[in-house]
């Protein structure tokens, strides 16, 4: 510890260049997988070949009836709120600290995302839930940030007293559990994201989940139109007519990120093992160090860790900003722990906050925003940084990066007040 900083000169403790984590990790048996695929077909319009593997893996792996593909994560949620027949007026509650993806394609149904906000955590805070369900609510979204799992079973039990649907963006969470049950199977329906760094990557790509046939069928119609409605939407239906154009949207995967993804899913479970131990091991290392606030784990929540977000709280460090803090360990080598960006409280987007009525297909009614102060706070003060899957990566240095920087935190303070 008694190197000086590296941002004063010292030496970094860290000299691995950058990327520390290399994801989503490609292997040979990737490459091969992805080869084959483009010679055996690169457009799939039914559901046949990679993608019938995929869902029927993925089913498998949640514990589902159906699993169906889409092109994004967005797209995912699109098709589930389209699942769900949510229209013009309704409104949903979505929490007021995500990534914007999660209530945005409510816009383009007209639908109202009314912001509730989140709990010590960042997620969807149960408490504050009802007291936002007006007569025009007709679902609750949440999302379990950064892979940990909101407090999933209050709001399944809130939305059933209400019958409302639950719909989960598990785009943080894939594999992370709730008392043995996977984030993702306790709504209704859920979407997932498996753009890159997700823990489940296909590159580009999500997928819809859900036991209920009705809600397929209107998954399928809005984003899968032809040869997939035509098969899998029972004859007589009285949906089956839409069959040839669904809604008119085409949101299905490429079947190369179909590839990449299920050669990615065999090794799901161990890489989040690793992780499990290895977010254990770094809260550890953490836990004590000045301004630092870990995350405090129930006994019966399994995270995913697609990030490890930790609080920082200045005024228990003689006052080190959260920037000074996150430069400083940037100059000691920790490239890869930052303070999230797009991911904010959603009324602090113009999209949100201003009228986008010019932009969007659908007017829809603005909700006034309230002040969601726990969402702004945890967005001002959270820095988050990956959690290994594997040994041998300079992220486990990162602990340590931390401890140097608070450790010599007076001469960060010092040189801000000169
Ligand atoms: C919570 C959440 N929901 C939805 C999305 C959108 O996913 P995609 O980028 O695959 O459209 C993201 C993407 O980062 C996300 O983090």
């Amino acid at each position: 510890m008694s190197s000086p900083l590296a941002i004063h000169g010292g030496t970094p403790l860290i000299d691995q260049p950058a990327p520390h984590l290399h994801w989503p990790p490609i292997t040979e048996a990737t490459t091969a997988a992805v080869m084959e695929q483009l010679h055996r077909a690169v457009s799939i319009p039914d559901r046949s070949g990679v993608i019938a593997e995929l869902e029927d893996r993925l089913a498998d792996y949640f514990g589902v009836r159906h699993a169906v593909l889409t092109s994004s994560g967005t797209a995912a949620l699109h098709s589930a709120y389209a699942g769900v027949r949510l229209g013009a007026g309704d409104e949903v509650i979505v929490p007021a600290y995500t990534f914007h993806a999660t209530a945005s394609p409510l816009l383009h149904l007209g639908v109202v995302p009314v912001l509730v906000d989140c709990d010590a955590e960042g997620n969807l805070d149960p408490d504050q839930v009802e007291a936002a369900i007006t007569s025009a609510t007709k679902a609750i979204a949440v999302t379990h940030m950064w892979g940990l799992p909101a407090q999933i079973e209050l709001l399944e039990t809130i939305a059933g007293n209400h019958g409302l649907h639950l719909i989960e963006d598990g785009s943080h969470a894939h594999g992370a559990s709730v008392n043995g049950r996977k984030v993702g199977t306790f709504g209704q329906v859920s979407a997932f994201s498996m753009n890159g760094p997700k823990s489940l990557s296909a590159g580009e790509g999500g997928f819809v989940l859900t036991d209920d046939d009705e809600i397929y069928y209107r998954v399928l119609l809005h984003g899968q139109y032809n040869k997939r409605c035509r098969t899998e939407i029972p004859v007589g239906h009285p949906l089956r007519r839409f069959a040839i154009t669904g809604t008119g949207l085409k949101l299905r995967i490429h079947p190369l990120a179909a590839a990449i993804a299920i050669d990615q899913l065999h090794s799901l479970d161990t890489w989040l093992e690793h992780r499990r131990s290895s977010a254990k091991q770094m809260i550890h290392r953490l836990r004590d160090l000045p301004g630092v606030v870990v995350p405090e784990i129930p006994a019966s929540i399994e995270p995913s860790w697609y990030a490890l977000p930790l609080v920082f709280r200045p005024e228990e460090a003689d006052g080190l900003s959260i920037a000074a803090l996150v430069s400083a360990l940037h100059a000691e080598g920790c490239l890869e722990v930052d303070q999230p960006g797009s991911t904010r409280p959603l009324h602090e987007h113009a999209l949100f906050s201003t009228d986008a009525s010019s932009l969007l297909p659908v007017p829809s009614r603005r909700q006034p925003w309230g002040d969601f102060p726990r969402a702004v706070s945890l967005y001002r003060s959270t820095v988050k940084m990956p959690v290994p899957h594997d040994d041998g990566t300079a992220l486990n240095l990162y602990p340590d990066a931390f401890g140097k920087v608070i450790h010599h935190r007076h001469h960060l303070t010092e040189a801000c007040t000169q």
